[in-house]
């Protein structure tokens, strides 16, 4: 079977042979489980999704293998009920894709949404963000890596909590620093820059300093 041109676009992502080649067998699990590239086809703009991920992760990592085994949080991570803040209905594009990606890459992810998530292999938990204190059931310095993109945006976050936009993104970025163990790696997170370099000690087989790390 020859691999659908969305998805050999995406593998070619990968900055050098072994990227690409982890990539590849990446891409085909999320196909295999998650029909990626049908959906791709059927919503174009899950390419461009999938493709800032990828460059999220290479950009944080430096290098693709070396996210296998790490425990990554992703705060908002989608869900199958999740809808388009340019329709308002529910959209392929913003179902798991981080963490599933996470996990056909070899990481631990926990995902945090307050959408359905079903018949997913990552650990997630439902989670109202809105809410003060949801996610001091999160233990400090438990997460290697932490992800969180487009909650603001969003039309469920919108309508519940749109008048606290500000209050709940500092909570957030609060957490944020709490939850990273020291010398973790802030992936991405709305609002806040990447720390330039680590602030705890480097451990063997950690991202060097082209790898973005937790600061204060
Ligand atoms: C636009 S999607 C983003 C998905 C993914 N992070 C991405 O970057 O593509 C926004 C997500 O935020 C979730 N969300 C909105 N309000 C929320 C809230 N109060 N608590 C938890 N999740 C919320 C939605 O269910 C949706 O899955």
């Amino acid at each position: 079977m020859t691999t659908p041109d969305a998805l050999r676009r995406l593998a070619a992502l990968g900055r050098t042979p072994s990227d690409r080649a982890l990539l590849g067998h990446a891409l085909g699990e999320l196909d295999a489980r998650h029909q990626l590239a049908s959906g791709i086809a059927a919503e174009p703009n899950l390419e461009a999704i999938m493709t800032e991920f990828v460059t999220r992760l290479s950009d944080a990592f430096g290098s693709l293998p070396a996210i296998r085994g790490m425990a990554v949080l992703d705060i908002a991570c989608g869900s199958s009920s999740s809808r388009s803040p340019v329709t308002g209905r529910r959209t392929a594009e913003f179902e798991p894709w981080m963490c599933r990606l996470l996990v056909a890459l070899g990481a631990h992810p926990v995902g945090l949404d307050i959408g359905e998530i079903t018949d997913e292999t990552f650990e997630h938990h439902r989670v109202d963000l809105g809410v003060s204190g949801a996610l001091d059931y999160l233990a400090t310095g438990s997460f290697d890596a932490i992800h969180e993109s487009r909650l603001f945006g969003s039309p469920e976050f919108r309508s519940a909590h749109g008048s606290a936009t500000e209050r709940v993104r500092r909570e957030i970025h609060r957490q944020e620093r709490r939850l990273l163990r020291p010398g973790g790696v802030l992936i991405h997170s709305d609002g806040r820059r990447r720390p330039a370099r680590t602030t705890g000690p480097r451990q063997p087989g950690e991202p060097g300093p082209s790898g973005a790390a937790a600061g204060s």
